[in-house]
């Protein structure tokens, strides 16, 4: 008994010392290894943001999963940004950029990537300074693998995971990629086509509430534009392209999918269809866009001699779901907005014909909310931009709102719908035409 015992221990012991011992060995075989040097000529185009871009192709890895390739690409001059390209050079339309590693610290002409024996996937200017990596040294990393679906792995022996590029989404989500609260729970919007830096716009998963569009104001608050609720509790939000239930081979859904647990399985516990449609929607992404509008896409596949294209599928501010003129910077800074279209620029005098320099009043200095003297004029039947989603300001008078709006700064205006609920505004926008509701902009 007491020998069997013991030797039973001996040969755990021997058993967890292997098992150590290959988890420490493990690691990125020699040819898989590689240091790539950003420079030289740029590939073919035409990729989006009218960006130059560089191949990422080593001796032994070509990075290339169609229709997905690893690149540098640049939109500024010297400023490069390590991404994943969905598209190849001759389709109809320009090839997407639909991951970013280091888009708010580009680097510069002659970086290097590297992917040692240890396992860490490095990004490093030409001096050695590291810009970015996936922090995954010494963790049992044996390679890395461009995904069908458009993920990065790297990945351990067994070819689990270790990093994978869908943790981390940017500004897009890819088919089967996700939100989560204990990981990445948003989107961010990039500034603009040429600067990919973060920008105003948020796609954010809030576990209680549900997945909701969001501004930046001139003072870092968040401000909620539209968005869904969630029915009850979710762990995670995964954006989903695949075949309609309850229909035919012909249908096709892009949906949100959100769930109360991490591991992504059934039942969901609410599904947001975007949009059903007549195309295979396999390979699609959905994105912030940086003027604010979510929208999806998806890669059709080209057949008969046609090159493929990547088509539009579901826009959230649109003529099918929510009206244009709920974009908060539809009418850029400030404007009157109706079916879309700016109709006309509200001033104290009354409205004037609208352009871009339409713009709130500018307020003199205010301290602590004690402005000298207080002034506003009404624009009857305009709706805010956050109206559809705002919290609160039920139950309040016209008086209650206004003494609030005077003496908070930030106030720029307020919002009174049928003289019981109240909306301040320290961002005004778009004015959406609307019944029963009255802007007051403060002067
Ligand atoms: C499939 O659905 C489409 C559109 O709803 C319809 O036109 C078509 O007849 C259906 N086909 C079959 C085989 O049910
Ligand atoms: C999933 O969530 C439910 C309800 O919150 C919980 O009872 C269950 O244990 C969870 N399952 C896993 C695998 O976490
Ligand atoms: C959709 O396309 C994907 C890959 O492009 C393919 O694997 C899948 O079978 C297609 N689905 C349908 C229903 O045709
Ligand atoms: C824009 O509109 C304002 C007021 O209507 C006007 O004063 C200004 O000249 C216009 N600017 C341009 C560039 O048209
Ligand atoms: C808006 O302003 C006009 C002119 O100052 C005034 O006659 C009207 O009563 C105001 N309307 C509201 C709803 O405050």
């Amino acid at each position: 008994m007491a020998l069997s015992s013991s030797c039973f221990l001996f040969s755990a012991l021997l058993l967890g010392y292997c098992f150590l011992f290959v988890a420490t060995q493990a690691q990125v075989p020699a040819q898989q290894t590689f240091k790539f040097i950003n420079r030289g000529e740029f590939g073919q185009p035409t990729a989006e943001y009218n960006a130059n871009y560089r191949v990422i192709q080593t001796k032994n890895i070509n990075f290339f999963t169609y229709p997905f390739q690893l690149c540098f690409y640049s939109t500024i001059p010297g400023a490069y940004i390590l991404a994943i390209r969905a598209g190849i050079p001759g389709d109809q339309t320009p090839m997407r950029w639909v991951w970013d590693a280091n888009r708010n610290h580009p680097v510069g002409e002659n970086s290097v990537l590297s992917f040692a024996s240890n396992g860490n996937l490095v990004l490093a200017e030409a001096n050695g300074r590291i810009v970015w990596q996936t922090n995954t040294a010494n963790r049992g990393v044996t390679g890395i693998k461009l995904l069908p679906n458009g993920n990065l792995v790297l990945h351990n022996a067994k070819g689990r995971p270790i990093w994978q590029s869908f943790d981390y989404p940017t500004d897009t989500l890819l088919v089967g990629q996700s939100l989560r609260t204990n990981g990445i729970n948003k989107l961010i919007s990039r500034k603009s086509d040429t600067d990919g830096s973060d920008g105003p716009y948020s796609l954010v998963h809030q576990e209680n509430e549900g997945l909701y569009l969001y501004v930046k104001d001139n003072y870092g608050q968040l401000i909620r534009y539209s968005g869904w609720g969630y029915a009850e509790r979710a762990a995670t939000v995964v954006f989903d392209g695949k075949a309609a239930e309850n229909h035919n081979s012909t249908a096709h859904v892009l949906a949100f999918t959100a769930y109360r647990n991490q591991t992504t399985l059934p039942p969901p516990s609410d599904i947001f269809t975007l949009r059903t449609l007549n195309y295979n929607t396999t390979l699609s992404f959905v994105r912030i866009g940086s003027d604010g509008n979510l929208k999806a896409y998806t890669y059709q596949v080209g057949s008969n001699g046609r090159s493929s294209k990547w088509e539009e599928g579901f826009a959230y501010f649109s003529t099918y779901w929510a009206s244009l003129c709920s974009l908060p910077t539809r009418c850029g800074s400030f404007g009157l907005c109706e079916r879309g279209v700016c109709l006309a620029c509200p001033t104290p005098k009354g409205l004037v014909s609208w352009n871009q320099s339409c713009a709130p009043p500018k307020l003199s200095p205010c301290q602590n909310g004690a402005a000298k003297k207080v002034n506003y004029y009404n624009v009857t039947g305009v709706q805010h931009f956050t109206d559809n989603v705002a919290n609160g300001g039920e139950g309040m008078s016209f008086e209650e709102c206004k003494s609030k709006c005077d003496a908070d700064c930030k106030c720029l205006g307020f919002f009174m719908f049928e003289d019981f609920r109240c909306i301040i505004a320290t961002v005004l926008g778009t004015l959406r035409k609307a019944e029963k509701t009255t802007a007051y902009i403060k002067y």
